[in-house]
């Protein structure tokens, strides 16, 4: 696991956006795994930015995202891919049809968990971009979910729930249930690039960092990945108050 340590959020985005603006360039028909948060939205504007300045081109990128909330149409303001598309997607040249987020729409969320499985399965992820859970969850995958898992629908913890009140009006609106790559559909991606800023995130990283892989830390398993990279903040590494 490669750490590599910034001062803050604006320095994290735009490592982060290099790191990935490297790979299109190098291989403008990538796949790329794709998270949502607060995290990301920072290198999400610095792709944009390298995408207007001619540097990049999205023309022949495929994307996967991580999760999706249940309960939650596509177009309200706070689903993924309302998300996906208001940050990223629509002011880029990515194709629609290479855009694929979890489709939780339908009663039978099993079948489409299924479905979206299957997608995964035939893809090869070049890169998988995560944030991390103040509890360590990568993707939705809450403390002590089987490193085993495939794409499921989860209970989201309340922990998690009250972490992302801040998108909704209340708590009420916050979904109970999500949908989400498994931690196995995680770890097959050829490389994994995690970003973490921000105090609220020091507990994680400080388990992480450390070496230890469990599964009530489930963001441990990045230790097993042979090409895995940390980006961190001074907030979130704890070194400042
Ligand atoms: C988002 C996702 C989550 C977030 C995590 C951190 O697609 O899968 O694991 O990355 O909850 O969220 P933020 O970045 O909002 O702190």
């Amino acid at each position: 696991m490669q750490v590599i340590k910034v001062k803050n959020y604006e320095e994290l985005s735009k490592v982060a956006a290099e790191i990935i603006a490297n790979l299109v360039k190098e291989k403008p028909d990538c796949t790329l795994g794709l998270a949502t948060g607060s995290s990301p939205i920072g290198l999400y504007q610095n792709l944009i930015k390298k995408y207007e300045a001619g540097e990049i081109s999205f023309k022949n990128v495929k994307t996967y995202n991580l999760d999706e909330y249940c309960q939650l149409p596509k177009s309200h303001p706070e689903s993924y891919y309302s998300f996906m598309h208001r940050n990223l997607f629509y002011h880029i040249d990515i194709k629609e049809e290479n855009v694929h987020i979890p489709n939780s729409e339908g009663n039978d969320l099993q079948k489409l968990c299924d479905e979206y499985n299957d997608l995964l399965h035939k893809a090869t992820i070049d890169l998988q971009l995560l944030g991390i859970g103040a509890n360590g969850h990568i993707g939705f995958n809450e403390p002590g979910t089987s490193f085993e898992q495939e794409t499921f629908v989860v209970k989201l913890t309340e922990k998690t729930r009250q972490d992302n009140k801040r998108f909704f009006n209340s708590i009420d609106e916050v979904p109970t249930y999500a949908m989400t790559m498994g931690i196995k559909n995680i770890m097959q991606a050829k490389k994994v690039l995690l970003v973490a800023s921000g105090a609220n995130k020091q507990e994680a990283i400080k388990k992480l960092l450390s070496g230890e892989v469990t599964e009530s830390c489930p963001a441990t398993i990045l230790n097993r990945h042979k090409d895995a990279i940390i980006i961190v903040d001074e907030a979130a590494l704890g070194l400042v108050k």
